[in-house]
């Protein structure tokens, strides 16, 4: 258990840093409530009387210095991280404490990569972008699904959303990534980010019953493009999103998730199926669970948890799958999230 180690949550009073708030207090971590805006940091202390709120903003290196004073490590939940993850890493590698994110911007985090790999590494700290439902468990998947290969042809990770009602952050998020892309798309493709303008293909793909084959969106490319290539030689990456949930993420009309249990989950169901080929040779792993927001807060805190108790591969800028024994953090992860192999895939 956390054992009374304080844990900075930066955009505590988001949708997402709620769900992480609640999962730190329940692995007896103490949160320290960061964000830019002091209301809303007094009205979420009255939902956790006793924590502490630190008014902090990315436009003020000290201010996030204050913020970050006696944190064993941070974990970001303010989005777009186009603006807060690089002031934010530069904090946690002032203060020397690992950063974690659930960055679900492709760009964002090939910057993470790209701007702080040599630093962080420097620092013998570890600073892990996209720990979440995007970018993390699809890669702590694909790991998995590896087992022994370092190498695969191609890997192929489908998005079974029962729906989406995607939060403010979720669109903000998504209309910078756009404005950087210039409107254009992007894959990854002979083991590189391409972008293009090519119509999007629509499929069918087989997820594991009950869900059955459903229709989906190719190339509907997440943060797994970045994760995955950042530690597996595997060329092509390919995310695959359902034809509903993507319609329902750009209706004109689209709606914030609405809580129906006593943890705050919306009623949005998910599976993430995952396909790796190598030659002739397929493996598939997949796992289903309850709101892509909520499933986020314990694959972020159970990252802490390793890194702070030194269940860490790695240091540096890494991936879920490449700092963590990806199939024991799955276990770890058993009371929210199924994870079934194939019985013709497993041994
Ligand atoms: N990878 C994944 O699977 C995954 C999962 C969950 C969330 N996310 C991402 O996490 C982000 C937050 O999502 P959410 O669902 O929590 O959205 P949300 O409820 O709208 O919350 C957004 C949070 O970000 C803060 N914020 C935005 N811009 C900021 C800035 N410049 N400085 C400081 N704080 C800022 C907001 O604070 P104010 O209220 O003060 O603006 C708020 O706390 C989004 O980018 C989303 O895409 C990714």
């Amino acid at each position: 258990m956390g054992s009374g180690r304080n844990v900075a949550v930066f955009g505590a009073y988001g949708h997402t840093g709620r769900f992480v708030v609640a999962e730190l207090r329940e692995r007896g971590y103490v949160p320290v409530l960061l964000g830019r805006d002091q209301d809303k940091l007094v009205a979420l202390v009255e939902a956790h009387p006793g924590l502490e709120a630190r008014q902090a903003s990315v436009d003020d290196a000290a201010s996030l210095d204050r913020a970050l004073s006696g944190a064993d490590a941070v974990i970001n939940c303010a989005g777009p991280f186009a603006t807060t993850g690089a002031p934010l890493i530069e904090a946690a590698l002032r203060a020397g404490i690992p950063y974690v994110d659930v960055a679900a911007e492709i760009e964002a985090n090939v910057d993470t990569f790209a701007h702080f790999a040599e630093r962080a590494r420097a620092a013998g700290t570890v600073v892990v972008p996209a720990m979440a439902f995007y970018g993390g468990l699809g890669d702590l998947l694909v790991t998995t699904a590896m087992g022994d290969w370092t190498a695969a042809d191609e890997a192929h990770i489908a998005y079974g959303l029962s729906s989406w009602h995607p939060t403010a952050g979720t669109l903000a998020a998504g209309m910078v990534s756009g404005r950087r892309r210039g409107g254009r798309r992007v894959r990854f493709t002979g083991g590189r980010l391409e972008y293009h303008d090519d119509a999007l293909p629509t499929l069918e793909w087989p997820f594991p019953a009950p869900l059955g084959p459903q229709s989906v969106i190719g190339e509907f490319t997440m943060a797994d493009v970045v994760t995955v290539p950042s530690h597996l030689a595997v060329p092509e990456v390919r995310t695959y999103m359902t034809a509903k949930a993507a319609a329902d993420l750009s209706a004109p009309d689209a709606s914030a998730p609405a809580a129906v249990d006593e943890r705050g989950r919306s009623a949005q169901t998910f599976v993430v199926d995952v396909l790796v080929r190598s030659g002739g040779t397929e493996r598939r792993v997949a796992a289903t669970g309850q709101d892509i927001y909520a499933i986020s807060a314990p694959l972020a805190v159970e990252a802490v948890d390793r890194i702070l108790t030194g269940r860490t591969r790695a240091t540096g800028v890494v991936s879920a799958g490449a700092v963590f024994d990806a199939p024991d953090f799955l276990r770890a992860l058993s009371s929210h999230l199924s994870v079934h192999v194939p019985v013709d895939a497993r041994g």
